[in-house]
């Protein structure tokens, strides 16, 4: 079977034993912040199993796309992989070990015709009822281990949350049993190359407490998780994951690239290198599909470290150029059937992989050069510190084994200690960054106890009838809430919207006989609305009638966001492109905020288009539908589900589409919608309500992510009206019609040049005319004019201008002028050449009038500036200068 068949095989015999299929979800885990990546087909069911939602079935099967960066160091080998899919077959509070065991069986033996005899089996230590239930289908007690936690055969979901025992089944590829490995307690170990585990079982019956501690679970469930690549490998007899069908075309191209032949016994250095690229390049196209984008931290630090080392072992073989594009495209079309989203956005990954390639090989270059800067200052030690070994690494990108082969051709050594101290220092450092909490917790727990499925009625109406069926002061239950105490309360139906999706919890007032309770915010935990404010009037008490009264004005800008959000995000997928996803939003009632999946800043004209097309579609006044429907028909209609979606059976899917639909009409859709997306918030009824939309920001929030902020309906007129009233003040300011403004700037700051040139020129003229006056005023002495005097100038350069003038005319001549600039003495001397040549310098005349103000001075010979800070001095100081000039003149 090719691995496609196989997928579909298992889906079909579990969906034959009444298993629902359940689509993959994303690689980023909805809702669950305690995870980097979804690394089993459990995670998103991880609420069932908790009881804090129910199912939509008792009994799943799902293939799930899996990432495991624990894994990565591993990758090249036979089996490991980072990124995998893998089958799983659930029952929540369904069967049991019984019949987990017995489909597994049937699966492996009756459907794949495994071979019996090559199964191997563990169950938990004390697990006498599987291990009976193995042996019961006929597994002989030699080939049932058992194995403890330590050996990895209890299987944690996370720190905390649902656990339990495991019973694996492990495939025998060799000979002789007897021949193989033992564990110390003379067991057969099954981590040796012989064995492959195929099949995890988990008969997860317990929640973990952060404090270790297990509590049961509401209902014992079971867990299942099948490699698929692994799988195929046994069943398609080959000798490692990347010899079947889809994992061999991508190194096919891999070889292609690198002009070598795959040859694993031959040459295994190339081989790894082969199939980490092979593995890396798929792993990275299904990362950057779930809106993964390379950067320094969280999940783009993950992918950026997948795709570098893909390009430094393609560096290992001798890649030079650019190559990683073509295994990309390679990876796409092995999955494409499977994932066709793969393949819609084939052009945005290959280039957010290609350009991470291309920055990575400019680095990559830029990083040898430093190390050989590093190898030139450790001649000594021969040895490169870990220190600069985790520069490279982190700054340069320049993964700590291409430095040490780097390095070892020039016989130096590498301090891998010192570089793993460093880097363990540094991995401290992001875990704190991360900063990843439990989700929901106590609070989910303590409302979900309540057992209560609160009804939501706000979707028709702002007020509900109802009653209140539980009060909270300070987290306790309480039977009364009095005036003036804070607390929430429960209701069995409500009007108000629960934040979710982006868009905030309403506000408004639940009244009841004898009080009233102004609702600050609502919001959605352990599958009630929980509404939090404050005892106004009155008192609440648990039982009573209430009516759940929403604020008409709150719940009418949060709609008119809401609307105008969905309006921006298609928008944005036409003018910039399919790629672009949502990655999170904020609906409040005046303001929204949306972020989005860009590899770069778009440009003015792109968001002024963007913003244009949503105003199109606002005076389109497109009808708004909402339909309830299966998932899977949701999807073929195009809607767009986010990357952080979790699968329901059913879901509501809100459009815009073109044609409007006449009151009454039968439904029908429009084949081209707008806008389609997967969505519980609260519209419009048509885009026209949205008044008015004015993008006010666009900026970046992280690698390849953006966030746009946008105002509509009344705010955005605020906004325009604002910028109006600018122009309007400006314009009377400049006394100019609006469009002439710029240019009214333009011809103003024109004039300031023309001024300012007016003033030079005006100083210049103004120090020829004291130049000449000075001139007059030279002494004569043996040929030479001796010109020292005290002059008004505002600057250095005015200064050095008179100088000049005066100098051009007298033909032996020596000066000497002083000015009071800013408050402090400046001083400025020149000699002509054979002044020079008759003893008389202008540097050493500066310094010694220099010194006399407080400072000092220097130049050259024939030209020498100076200064001090005692501007009273300044006359003091011209005589010294001119007693030194006399005197070198030989006149005094
Ligand atoms: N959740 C179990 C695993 O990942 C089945 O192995």
């Amino acid at each position: 079977m090719i691995v496609e068949e196989l997928r579909n095989a298992f889906l079909a015999f579990f969906e034959a034993r009444d298993h629902r299929r359940i689509p993959s979800a994303s690689l980023v885990p909805y809702g669950d912040p305690s995870l980097l990546f979804t690394s089993a087909g459990m995670v998103q069911f991880k609420p069932y199993f908790l009881g804090l939602e129910a199912p939509p079935a008792a009994r799943l099967t799902s293939v799930q796309k899996c990432f495991r960066a624990t894994d990565i160091e591993s990758v090249g080998d036979d089996s490991h992989l980072t990124f995998f899919e893998m089958l799983g077959n659930f029952s929540l509070g369904d069967y049991f070990k019984a019949e987990a065991i017995e489909a597994a069986l049937g699966f492996l033996v009756g459907v794949l015709e495994l071979d019996f005899e090559r199964l191997w089996v563990t169950v938990y230590t004390d697990d006498d009822e599987a291990f009976e239930l193995w042996r019961g289908q006929g597994v002989p007690a030699e080939r049932i281990l058992r194995y403890s936690a330590e050996l990895g055969n209890y299987w944690y979901s996370g720190d905390t949350g649902p656990c339990g025992p495991c019973s694996e089944l492990h495939y025998y590829f060799g000979d002789d049993p007897a021949s193989e490995p033992r564990l110390p307690d003379g067991q057969i170990d099954l981590e040796s190359p012989n064995f492959l585990e195929v099949w995890n079982l988990v008969f997860m019956a317990f929640d973990r407490a952060a404090d270790g501690s297990l509590t049961p679970l509401p209902s014992q469930n079971i867990d299942t998780g099948v490699g698929l690549e692994r799988l195929a490998w046994v069943q398609q007899d080959v000798r490692s994951v990347y010899e079947t069908d889809q994992l061999r075309s991508i190194l096919a191209s891999a070889e292609a690239a690198a002009g070598i032949a795959y040859d694993p016994d031959g040459a295994p250095a190339e081989a790894s290198a082969l199939r980490t690229i092979t593995e890396h390049a798929r792993a990275a196209a299904f990362l950057i599909h779930d809106g993964v984008l390379p950067g320094n931290e969280g999940r783009g630090y993950v992918l950026r470290r997948v795709l570098r080392r893909a390009i430094y072992f393609g560096y290992t073989i001798g890649l030079r150029d650019p190559f990683i594009e073509g295994v990309i495209e390679a990876a796409i079309d092995a999955s494409k059937s499977a994932h066709r989203g793969l393949d819609e956005q084939r052009a945005f990954i290959v280039r957010v992989a290609g350009d991470e390639e291309r920055r990575f090989q400019a680095a990559l270059t830029r990083g040898i050069e430093l190390l050989d800067g590093v190898i030139e200052r450790e001649a000594a030690a021969q040895r490169v510190p870990g220190r600069e070994m985790f520069t490279l690494y982190d700054t340069h990108g320049l993964p700590p084994e291409l430095t040490r082969e780097l390095a070892a051709a020039r016989c130096f050594e590498v301090s891998v200690a010192g570089f793993v101290g460093v880097r363990a220092a540094q991995r401290e450092r992001s875990r704190g960054e991360t900063g990843f909490s439990d989700y929901g917790g106590d609070e989910a727990e303590r409302f979900a106890a309540l057992g209560l499925d609160s009804a939501f009625l706000g979707y028709e109406a702002l007020e509900a009838q109802s009653a209140v069926v539980a009060l909270f002061a300070d987290g306790e239950r309480v039977d009364r809430l009095e005036a003036g105490a804070e607390g929430e309360v429960v209701l069995g139906a409500t009007a108000f919207y629960a934040e979710a999706g982006g868009q905030v919890g309403d506000r408004g007032e639940i009244i009841t006989g004898s009080g009233r309770f102004r609702v600050d915010d609502t919001q959605p935990l352990g599958g009630v609305h929980v509404h939090r404010g404050e005892v106004v009037e009155g008192a609440l008490a648990e039982g009573e009638a209430a009516e759940a009264r929403v604020d008409p004005v709150w719940r009418a800008g949060s709609r008119r966001n809401h609307t105008a959000t969905h309006l921006l995000h298609a928008a944005l997928r036409e003018v910039l492109g399919q790629h672009v996803r949502q990655a999170g939003s904020l609906v409040a009632p005046d303001h929204l905020r949306f972020d989005y999946t860009h590899p770069q800043a778009p440009a003015a004209a792109e968001l002024r288009e963007a913003q244009r097309l949503v105003n199109a579609k606002i005076r389109d006044d497109i009808a708004q539908e909402t339909f309830i429907l299966p998932y899977e028909e949701a999807i073929d209609r195009g809607a767009i589900a986010f990357f952080e979606d979790r699968y329901t059976s059913e879901v509501r899917m809100v459009e815009y589409c073109e044609a409007r639909v006449a009151p009454g009409a039968a439904h029908r859709h429009t084949p081209a919608c707008f806008s389609r997306e997967l969505c519980g918030g609260t519209h419009l009824h048509s885009t026209g309500g949205v008044g008015n939309f004015v993008i006010t920001g666009d900026s970046s929030i992280g690698a390849g992510l953006r966030r746009i902020e946008a105002l509509t309906g009344p705010e955005a007129e605020r906004h325009i009206e604002e910028r109006l009233e600018l122009v309007d003040d400006l314009s009377q300011r400049f006394k100019a019609p609006p469009a002439e403004i710029a240019g009214r700037i333009d011809a103003l700051e024109e004039q300031l040049a023309d001024e300012r040139r007016r003033a030079q020129a005006q100083s210049a003229s103004r120090a020829a005319g004291v130049a000449e006056e000075l001139a007059d005023q030279a002494e004569h002495l043996n040929g030479v004019q001796l010109l020292v005097a005290v002059v008004e100038a505002d600057s250095a350069d005015a200064l050095r201008g008179m100088a000049d003038r005066l100098r051009e005319r007298m033909d032996s001549a020596f000066v000497t002028l002083g000015a009071v600039i800013g408050d402090r003495p400046q001083l400025l001397a020149l000699a002509t050449d054979d002044v020079v040549e008759r003893g008389l310098r202008a540097d050493e005349v500066v310094k010694a009038a220099g010194a006399v103000v407080g400072g000092g001075g220097g130049g050259r010979p024939g030209r020498a500036r100076g200064g001090g800070r005692d501007a009273s001095r300044l006359g003091e100081a011209l005589e010294a200068a001119r007693a030194l000039a006399r005197e070198r003149l030989g006149g005094a």
